[in-house]
């Protein structure tokens, strides 16, 4: 019996000394603080209130009512983000006014058009400069010709900027992003619409002199003449798009034809 019954004992034993309460210790933490953060909450100021009017123009009317014919009546709403993509390039960002036009005119809850604003982080629900400049960080650009960290330095000193601020002339603003999926011709930027790629030091500030350069006064009321904008892609690498800079290096010769794999035939 006893030697029945000592196994049994030390398993309790051994069973309660797991249970005994340890002293639970974990240092304190902070998350790092995210600049993108900001772009999650909406905060009234004089300019970005619901009472600042906002109506699109005639001419987006009518870019309006071909985007809703794209789909069925009952479901119009799938039109938000064409939607909130043209009241972005009327206005200049995406105000707390443009969201309530885009959910009346497709007459959705403004709610479900805020959520789908907060989501995508092209949307801009703060002002941005004449020219909005988004430096890929991401592995392949970092590791990529001389790496985006080069590039990042290069706008901050070049404009003065930390990321998420806008110039003071109204002309710049600049963000750190992810992959923008022009990775084989990393580093790359993002400036409005266009991609500027195969970047260096030098050509990055080249590229924002010629930007300054192609600009009439300043601020909101300061004119692009688009001539004077440099052509997007490929800086001064010698490529045209993402081909290899080493020229071709397979498929260079007249491809074999089934007499040279099949002699039988
Ligand atoms: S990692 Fe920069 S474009 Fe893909």
């Amino acid at each position: 019996m006893a030697s029945k019954l000592a196994p049994s004992f030390f398993r309790s034993a051994v069973r309660s000394a797991c249970r005994t309460a340890r002293p639970q210790f974990r240092a304190p933490a902070a998350a790092a603080a995210r600049a993108s953060s900001t772009l999650q909450v909406h905060r009234n100021t004089p300019n970005n209130n619901p009472d600042v009017p906002f109506k699109f123009t005639k001419q987006n009317e009518a870019i309006i009512s071909e985007i809703i014919k794209r789909y069925p009546p009952q479901y119009k709403k799938a039109a938000v983000m064409p939607l909130l993509d043209l009241g972005q390039r009327q206005h200049g960002y995406t105000s707390i006014s443009v969201m309530n036009e885009v959910a009346r005119i497709l007459e959705m809850p403004p709610m479900r058009v805020y959520e789908v604003a907060t989501f995508y982080t092209m949307y801009n629900r703060t002002p941005v400069g004449k020219f909005f400049i988004q430096a890929c960080t991401t592995t392949p650009c970092q590791l990529g010709g001389c790496g985006s960290d080069a590039i990042v330095k290069t706008i901050r000193e070049h404009l003065g900027i930390e990321q998420g601020e806008t110039t003071p002339d109204g002309l710049f603003s600049f963000l750190e992003v992810e992959c923008l999926g022009a990775c084989v011709n990393a580093p790359m930027v993002q400036i409005n619409d266009d991609y500027y790629e195969d970047l260096t030091p030098e050509t990055t500030r080249q590229l924002i002199d010629a930007l300054r350069a192609s600009v009439t006064g300043t601020g909101p009321d300061a004119v692009v003449d688009h001539a004077k904008v440099p052509q997007p892609g490929p800086i001064n690498s010698g490529r045209k798009t993402c081909e290899n800079s080493s020229g071709p290096t397979n498929l260079t010769s007249e491809p074999w034809g089934p007499e040279t794999t099949r002699p039988d035939l």
